[in-house]
């Protein structure tokens, strides 16, 4: 039988296909505002498990991100100091905000194992990704008002 699925499961799937087809995308993952609170939550991911599942505003590039509500592109994590290790083996960084109706509500986090791997394109694309995902959660919120 066909079953709907979550919008968890969609933005899985989501992670999975980014991971799997772009070569230098090596950790996928959302997150997203954790309620009222000035924090972070870990949504769906793809790659290692990180400890990083709760993130104060502010702290690291995605903690910066949620404040600044810009694109955070780092070419090479070992040259910022307010960042948050999840492994060794990364060496670049993407955060993308994600807005529904102007607010930041989460953000799209790529690490690479790869060294300033990210162009305006990724920047363009991982945008065009964002409002996709504000669509499908926006909807997903919708619904649930009936
Ligand atoms: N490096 C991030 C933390 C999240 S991990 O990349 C999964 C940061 O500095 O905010």
């Amino acid at each position: 039988a066909l079953k709907k699925k979550t919008v968890d499961e969609r933005l899985l799937s989501i992670c999975e296909l980014l991971e799997a087809n772009v070569a230098y995308y090596n950790w996928v993952g959302f997150y997203f505002k954790n309620g009222d609170k000035d924090e972070l939550k870990l949504g769906p991911y793809v790659g290692a498990p990180t400890d990083h599942t709760i993130i104060p505003f502010g702290k690291g590039i995605c903690g910066q991100v949620a404040v600044s509500n810009k694109n955070f592109v780092v070419p090479d994590v070992s040259a910022q100091d307010n960042y948050i290790a999840c492994s060794i083996s990364v060496k670049a960084e993407i955060v993308v905000p994600i807005f529904i109706n102007g607010d930041n509500i989460g953000q799209i986090d790529i690490d690479s194992n790869t060294p300033d791997p990210f162009t305006e394109d990724d920047e363009r694309f991982l945008e065009y990704v964002c409002k996709q995902v504000a669509k499908l959660i926006d909807e997903e919120n919708y619904m649930l008002t009936f």
